[in-house]
């Protein structure tokens, strides 16, 4: 902070027109993110500008990655009280309110990132101009973080384009393109980078009439209709998230609502709507979060690797899909399995993927001369990555390996997607055990954002750094892990869905355990989740974990695999599909089902699990679990992960509840080894 004081962070210029250009530059920081110094020093230049009566005022960015990546989330959400946080927006509004009131054409220059109160300062501009370069993303995704926009973003998207499109834009948080921003009149103009000075110019001399929302629009903000408007938005946003888990967007639903007649006083209810959601736990979670997915983002700046090519080896449902997600980022890809039948499915399967995914013809036919069938494994010996995803069987696996092995380029990295077998077993065939490396990639792989990276005792850390910046490089968030049964986040999942089988066999009903569960804030129900994972996949992870971590399999499993329900695949699990659609559960109402009890349950065999991981160093520390159980299963994003919500309620409090079921229900419940560590 003290750096700042001394260092310039808006650079000024003025041209021959007398038009001032104002280019942020945040000093010791890669992009611009707004500071209480960036907004002080932007008051002191308001202030020349005002004095000297410029023709026009351009702001733009110095920073080469985009103009303003957001508002300074950290220190923000470390504000004290409402207070504090109300009187610092509060300040940012005075200063954005002088620059739109300015007598004189403002233009902002947008490329890169334009996110948050970015977006927000841009807004108080007359005129927006980006960039057409793919690079730039323009948006206000507060939502995502628990809040809502604060700097009179709300208030100001509003006016310019009309309640239903801004409402869309924020309740979601999407990010837009160069041009579908200017489609929805976000931006007024999109041009190439080396026309962007000259355009601002042009409007600054032109001066073209400011955006406005359509006349439609404007009719839908009217006093009388909005109540109806307001109600279908809830509605909308209800279908989608639960307000008592996620209260920002229907905070920023009631705050247009029920906004005051005055533009003044419309703006101050945004910073005070605001200021009330920070200092709520799911924004505290949701920022904690935020953070977190930064950090397991640097465990992929250790390395400067950077794939061309890689092989995959089986190309089932993993394989198939690994193959079709990397030549969707980019990459060249060549997919082995025994014969060509077997490869031809996984071609579909890719083909429909990047038609769903990119957005032009010629996009998706580039995509598909990336990736190649490969039977004969020729792309092994020009690979950079080699990922082998055969079937789960160790002796299978090693004969593989052992072929593989002598192809390989010395700075190859040799990976496998094994889910339940350690890698030593695997890597005791290999002339160079040190180079195994486990990327353990999630089903389904195009929207499962982590990916584990295992190592063992013998893994050389420089081939794991190398797969975390791989999985960077594809667009995935890789977690170190110790490579031991079941890694971290199918082992501390398998408990939890083995409980909530448990109590289906106690002919607890189905869709009341999925309905607890969602309550509590997963994605999904255990029982549909064990559907479409695969019961018969369930059963054999949890068969391979069970010596290891003492669990139990309950029958209801077995049968169930025996009688060949496995789940969404077959069309029968515990739940009937028709066309993959799964059909409501028949099943009896049961009166007086205590669901606190099957949250306990399910929660605290989970729970009970992850203090195990933490004390057997499967990851660093108790952080990397709630990020692994979030980015890998969904687990309630604004509880902030498993370990943020034992602290929320106490170890203490935790510690009894498990002893309690323990003897109650089964030893099942007994806390495991770790908890002594906590106390
Ligand atoms: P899968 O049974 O769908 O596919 C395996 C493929 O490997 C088959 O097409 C088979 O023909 C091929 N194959 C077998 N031996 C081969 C050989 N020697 N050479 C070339 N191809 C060979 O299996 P799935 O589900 O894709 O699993 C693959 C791996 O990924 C397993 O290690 C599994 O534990 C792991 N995994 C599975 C997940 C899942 O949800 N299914 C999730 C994460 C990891």
């Amino acid at each position: 902070m003290m750096n700042h004081l001394h260092k310039t962070i808006w650079h000024k210029s003025i041209d021959q027109d007398n038009i001032v250009c104002l280019s942020l530059d945040v000093p010791d920081s890669k992009a611009n993110i707004i500071t209480s110094e960036v907004i002080e020093a932007l008051s002191t230049e308001l202030d020349i500008v005002a004095s000297s009566s410029p023709r026009g005022v351009i702001i733009c960015s110095a920073k080469e990655n985009g103009f303003i990546a957001g508002a300074d989330i950290k220190t923000f959400a470390q504000q004290h009280s409402i207070d504090d946080t109300f009187s610092a927006i509060k300040q940012v509004h005075e200063v954005f309110n002088r620059l739109e009131s300015l007598a004189c054409p403002t233009v902002a220059i947008i490329h890169g990132f334009c996110l948050g109160g970015g977006m927000e300062l841009a807004l108080a501009c007359r005129y927006r101009l980006a960039d057409d370069d793919p690079s730039t993303r323009v948006g206000l995704p507060e939502v995502k973080l628990g809040i809502h926009p604060g700097y009179g973003g709300s208030v100001r998207l509003i006016e310019q384009i009309g309640v239903i499109p801004a409402m869309t834009l924020m309740l979601s948080g999407q990010i837009l393109s160069a041009k579908a921003a200017q489609k929805m009149a976000v931006v007024d103009q999109s041009v190439p980078h080396r026309y962007l000075q000259k355009t601002a110019r042009e409007l600054i001399l032109q001066q073209p009439p400011k955006q406005q929302a359509s006349r439609f629009q404007r009719l839908l903000s009217l006093k009388v209709v909005r109540p109806i408007v307001a109600a279908v938005l809830r509605k909308k946003t209800a279908d989608k998230v639960k307000e008592k888990h996620y209260p920002s967007p229907f905070a920023l639903i009631n705050l247009w609502h029920h906004q005051p007649k005055d533009r003044h006083d419309f703006l101050t209810t945004e910073a005070l709507s605001v200021a009330k959601l920070i200092q709520t736990d799911t924004a505290q979670n949701l920022v904690r979060l935020f953070f977190l997915q930064e950090r397991l983002k640097s465990f992929a700046k250790q390395s400067e690797f950077h794939a061309q090519s890689i092989h995959v080896i089986g190309a089932g449902i993993m394989g198939g899909d690994i193959a079709a997600w990397c030549a969707l980022r980019g990459l060249r890809v060549t997919l082995q399995d025994q014969s060509a039948e077997r490869i031809a499915p996984a071609i579909d399967r890719a083909h429909n993927l990047f038609k769903r995914q990119l957005k032009t013809t010629h996009a998706v036919r580039s995509a598909m001369d990336r990736l190649s069938p490969d039977v004969s494994g020729m792309g092994i010996s020009k690979a950079d990555v080699v990922i082998e995803a055969i079937f789960e069987n160790l002796d299978a696996k090693q004969n593989l390996l052992k072929q593989i092995e002598p192809q390989l380029q010395t700075h190859t990295i040799l990976a496998t997607n094994t889910s339940s077998i350690s890698l030593e077993s695997l890597a005791s065939c290999l002339q160079q055990a040190q180079r195994l490396v486990g990327l353990h990639f999630f089903n389904p792989v195009a929207k499962m954002q982590l990916i584990e990276i295992v190592s063992s005792d013998e893994t050389d850390q420089n081939y794991a750094m190398q797969a975390a910046t791989f999985a960077r490089q594809i667009g995935r968030l890789p977690l170190p892990v110790k490579s031991a049964p079941g890694f971290l986040v199918n082992r501390i999942l398998m408990p939890y869905l083995l409980e909530a089988v448990s109590m289906v066999a106690e002919n607890i009903a189905i869709d009341t355990i999925d309905r607890v569960a969602t309550d509590f804030g997963m994605p999904m129900g255990p029982i549909e989740l064990a559907d479409a994972v695969g019961l018969d996949i369930c059963l054999s992870v949890a068969t391979m974990l069970a010596p290891e971590l003492g669990l139990e399999i309950p029958t209801k499993l077995e049968s169930l695999v025996a009688e060949g329900c496995l789940g969404r695949k077959s069309g029968q699990g515990f739940y009937l599909y028709k066309e993959g659609k799964k059909q409501a559960a028949h099943t009896l109402v049961h009166i007086g089902i205590d669901r606190k009890l099957i949250e306990q349950r399910l929660m605290l065999r989970l729970i009970n699990e992850c203090v195990c991981c933490l004390s057997e160093g499967i990851v660093d520390d108790a952080d990397l679990i709630d990020a692994g159980m979030v980015f890998g299963t969904g687990f309630a994003p604004f509880k902030g992960g498993p370990m943020s919500y034992l602290n929320q309620q106490g170890v203490q409090a935790i510690i009894k509840q498990l002893e309690q079921l323990s003897s109650s229900i089964d030893s099942r419940f007994t806390p495991k080894t770790g908890w002594e560590d906590l106390l």
